[in-house]
């Protein structure tokens, strides 16, 4: 199979990213850390070292958050129009997907999931997210509105931009959750300070040159690399940032809440996850059991909504258990660079050690390892796609977030909506959940009764800009994409006119 890329690219990549560390972009100018510190970024299928980028800290993080402030406070970006808003955004989505393979290659190298997944995910969505939002910064508004109190009044709200954003992204999709915070940012009249996770730091740099290139005023969009306790504790402690919205780990969510008391910024949270996948007696099982296994070993099982607690009525339980893990155990591991791979590494030695511990402890736990369990050899971090039977409520594997390829097969008995809903529901997160069943009854009901911020019913979708995405419960704190998303980057103001 020839490569879905083109191998000069490849190489010219390489060459440049071995040359010159990557730089910090502030105020429109791309430069050194003020300390001159830098981060190694490691290929995660070779373990190699293989470029450099600039460790910003607070010292970097104050000089970008001056320059968005200025930017918003002053006349270039307040006064701009939304369709000139919106223009600018379709530009940078043209010059992505213009850049389409540079940027998937560099998140292939940089996080290790396979090109193709690359180009769809990052480009393509990123591309979307851009276009989708762009759209918005036309149709923002307030409504006029009829107060019942004694008088004539003219009342109205007004939609206006929050301010200053502080952005801070993880390693699992770095270039599509960079732009999937800027693009309603912007859409809403924001400007940004990016903080990208120091595992992933490269595109992130990219999409710096191209919003150079695309012709955003000074300031307007800032990217800082660096490390989350010295670049993105600053950010968030920063008292001229108004929101943080933020990525990544249940416990660094609950840091950041803490730290954001100061000037009490307004803050958004899409942490993790540990989403049931239920599949009932009268599924199309034949469609369930790749969708499943896709649910939790596509991009290793690092996603926040991957489907990590199956749930299966026992009279389809052995066909579906037994499906999952054939395709586990067929599944090509390998660099995401070759065409043939379908689960990439892990994106670090740090990830790959947490991942094994966990199925360690599954197995001193009680659970049988169907299938998987172990490091895959060579240098880079690949586990094998796991299946744990014999799980339960209460096992640590059940309870947390794994964040690898490693999926908790548990089995229902009766058909009581109820007993399912409480077995789905007993957990601290509650981000997704997946409902397989041809009773459409059935779905609508369990679709209400899971305590979670998306359902997908069959199959239905991945993340799409138009839908919201969230967590109930430990998952999170508001919504991100959709109507709810771009207005969490607003303050709502009423205007009363006496008559
Ligand atoms: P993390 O939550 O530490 O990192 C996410 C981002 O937060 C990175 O940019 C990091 O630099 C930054 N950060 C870290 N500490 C910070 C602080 N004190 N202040 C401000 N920013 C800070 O995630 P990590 O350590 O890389 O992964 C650990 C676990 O977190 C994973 O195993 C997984 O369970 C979960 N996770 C969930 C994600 C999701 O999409 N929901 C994404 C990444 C991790
Ligand atoms: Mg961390």
């Amino acid at each position: 199979m020839n490569a879905p890329f083109s191998p000069s690219t490849l190489e010219q990549l390489r060459q440049d990213l071995a040359q010159t560390p990557r730089q910090l972009f502030i105020n429109g100018r791309f430069e050194a850390a003020a300390s001159g510190k830098l981060i190694d970024v490691v290929d995660p299928a070779t373990g190699q070292n293989f470029a450099q980028v600039a460790a910003g800290e607070a010292e970097d993080i104050d000089c970008a958050v001056r320059a968005a402030r200025a930017a918003f406070d002053g006349p270039a970006w307040s006064g701009t129009h939304p369709s000139a808003r919106a223009r600018l955004m379709l530009k940078l989505a043209d010059l992505i997907e213009a850049h389409g393979e540079r940027i998937a290659l560099t998140e292939t190298l940089d996080n290790g999931m396979p090109f193709m997944m690359a180009k769809f995910a990052a480009v393509m969505g990123a591309a979307e997210q851009l276009r989708y939002n762009a759209g918005w910064a036309t149709k923002l508004a307030g409504e006029t509105l009829n107060p019942s109190s004694p008088g004539e009044w003219h009342a109205y709200t007004l939609r206006e931009p929050v301010g200053v954003v502080g952005a801070i992204v993880p390693w699992n999709f770095p270039f599509v959750m960079a732009v999937s915070k800027i693009a309603p940012a912007l859409a809403a009249g924001c400007t940004v300070v990016l903080k990208p996770a120091e595992q992933t730091p490269l595109s992130a740099v990219i999409l710096a040159e191209l919003i150079a290139e695309a012709g955003f005023p000074e300031g307007v969009i800032n990217i800082v690399t660096g490390y989350g306790e010295t670049a993105g504790a600053a950010l968030v402690d920063h008292p001229l940032v108004d929101k943080i919205s933020f990525t990544g780990s249940t416990s660094v969510g609950k840091k950041i809440v803490c730290a954001a008391t100061g000037n009490l910024k307004r803050v958004t949270l899409e942490l993790g996850g540990k989403s049931p996948v239920m599949i009932f007696g009268d599924a199309d099982v034949e469609r369930a059991i790749p969708a499943a296994a896709m649910g939790i070993f596509g991009n290793a099982g690092q996603v926040c909504a991957a489907g990590s607690r199956l749930f299966v009525h026992e009279s389809v339980y052995d066909r579906v258990v037994e499906g999952i893990s054939a395709r586990a155990a067929s599944l090509r591991l390998g660099s995401g660079l070759l065409p043939t791979t379908e689960m990439g590494p892990l994106v670090s030695d740090e990830q790959r050690r947490r991942v094994l511990g966990y199925i360690n402890s599954g197995a001193d736990e009680g659970a049988n390892v169907q299938v998987g369990g172990q490091a895959a050899d060579g240098d880079g971090y690949f586990v094998q796609p796991t299946v744990l039977t014999g799980t339960a409520s209460g096992m640590k594997v059940v309870e947390e977030e794994i964040f690898g390829p490693v999926l908790c097969a548990m089995r229902f008995g009766d058909d009581d909506l109820e007993a399912i809903a409480a077995q789905a529901n007993a957990s601290q997160y509650g981000l997704a959940a997946s409902i397989w069943t041809r009773d459409i009854s059935t779905a609508h009901k369990m679709a209400r009764r899971v305590r979670a911020g998306t359902v997908r019913i069959n199959g239905g979708g991945g993340v799409d800009p138009a839908m919201p995405l969230g967590g109930f419960k430990q998952s999170g704190w508001g919504r991100e994409n959709g109507k709810a998303g771009v207005e969490n980057f607003t303050e709502l103001k009423s205007v009363t006119v006496a008559l």
